[in-house]
């Protein structure tokens, strides 16, 4: 069943969002969109690569005067500006120009480099996002939001780089590793923390289906995550407001992937970073006592850790503090008031945000 979204800009269509259950569709598509007789470079990494570059080579080919496959080492550890530079050196000596087109192929790492590299180069050339993880069908695919990790900063540079679409296969979450899999499920499970409380029940109510990837369950998931993002992005597009709801669990998130080395997924460090969001809005007296448990115990059908060992409290702090969503040393913190409904707060102390990192460090008795 084929889906589309148009996702607006002042009222004015940007980009569509497909969602299909194979790639069929993609060279049409392409065509409609004035791709013919140029070169393409498919971004990919060694994970992805492998299953579906080829496929997507031999499908383009006919539009396209030369086609190349640029795979980089998979992992967060490599999305980095020695990667961006690789990518580059290879743009150049396929002499691809601005009217060349760049094919980001996997998942949000993949989406986020190769993005950047296309904001770049030549001072921008065109990018087609084609995610494979659910993580990235769900969210960092759409909103243009690209960029690497810089220094000891997540992130810390990039820039805001439209795609010109979003080519969603969901048959490729067949081929997804379970943990990479439930990893996806923090951010789906995010969208209606923040946003919409009849999606979150929902996806309770479906919790067998998504386990078994039921095909007609998983499209309507992402069917919704896509529409969530899509207005959250038509809204602010820059992030200078509401876009940073997105954020929820983020911030302790993004401390925890880095001081653990990024062994754990993003998504695992989003849904701890949820749990010390939704307790604090409990001490905060915006959640109940019930309803921070409800939200805390939900991640655990859905494979999601919801406490972690061996971390320093202090130096999550630390590095959340780092994280470049501080506003002047503040940090924009994201907290919950109800399920569905969340809000940006500046004025959370170092000792509140200490005792939400306390509550998800797991402690052996004893210890
Ligand atoms: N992934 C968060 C955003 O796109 O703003």
């Amino acid at each position: 069943m084929s889906k589309l979204i148009t996702v607006n800009m002042n009222r004015k269509p940007i980009y569509d969002i497909m969602i299909e259950s194979d790639f069929a569709a993609l060279p049409e598509k392409m065509k409609s969109l004035g791709y013919e007789k140029i070169k393409i470079a498919i971004v990919s990494d060694t994970l992805v690569a492998p299953i579906y570059a080829e496929q997507i080579s031999e499908l383009l080919r006919p539009l396209c005067s030369d086609i190349f496959v640029h795979a980089f080492p998979a992992g967060e550890s490599h999305k980095n500006m020695d990667t961006v530079q690789e990518i580059l050196k290879d743009f150049v000596e396929h002499h691809m120009n601005r009217h060349d087109l760049v094919v980001a192929l996997g998942g949000g790492v993949v989406g986020d480099v190769a993005g950047f590299c296309a904001s770049v180069y030549m001072r921008g050339i065109d990018v087609i996002q084609i995610p494979t993880t659910l993580l990235a069908q769900v969210d960092s695919s759409i909103g243009g939001k690209t960029g690497v990790d810089f220094l000891a900063y997540k992130n810390m540079v990039g820039a805001f780089k439209m795609p010109k679409l979003v080519y969603i296969n969901t048959k490729t979450l067949d081929t997804l590793d379970e943990r990479q899999y439930y990893a996806g499920m923090a951010e789906v499970l995010k969208y209606g923390l923040i946003m919409d409380a009849s999606f979150y029940e929902w996806i309770i109510s479906k919790m067998y289906e998504i386990h078994d990837k039921d095909a007609a369950t998983i499209e309507e998931m992402v069917e919704h995550c896509c529409i969530c993002k899509q207005r959250i992005v038509e809204r602010d597009p820059l992030e200078n407001g509401d876009r940073a709801l997105l954020n929820l669990g983020h911030t302790i998130g993004h401390a925890i992937e880095k001081s653990k080395d990024f062994t754990l997924l993003h998504g695992e460090c989003v849904a701890l970073g949820i749990v010390a969001a939704a307790y604090i809005s409990w001490k905060r007296e915006k959640l109940s006592k019930d309803e921070y448990y409800e939200i805390r115990d939900m991640f655990v059908p859905f494979n999601l850790p919801i406490s972690i060992d061996d971390i320093d409290d202090e130096e999550i702090l630390r590095l959340t503090k780092s994280d470049k969503k501080a506003d002047g040393g503040q940090i924009r913190f994201i907290l919950l008031k109800k399920v569905g409904k969340a809000f940006i707060d500046k004025t959370l102390t170092d000792e509140e945000i200490l005792n939400g990192i306390k509550e998800i460090h797991f402690v052996e008795d004893g210890e």
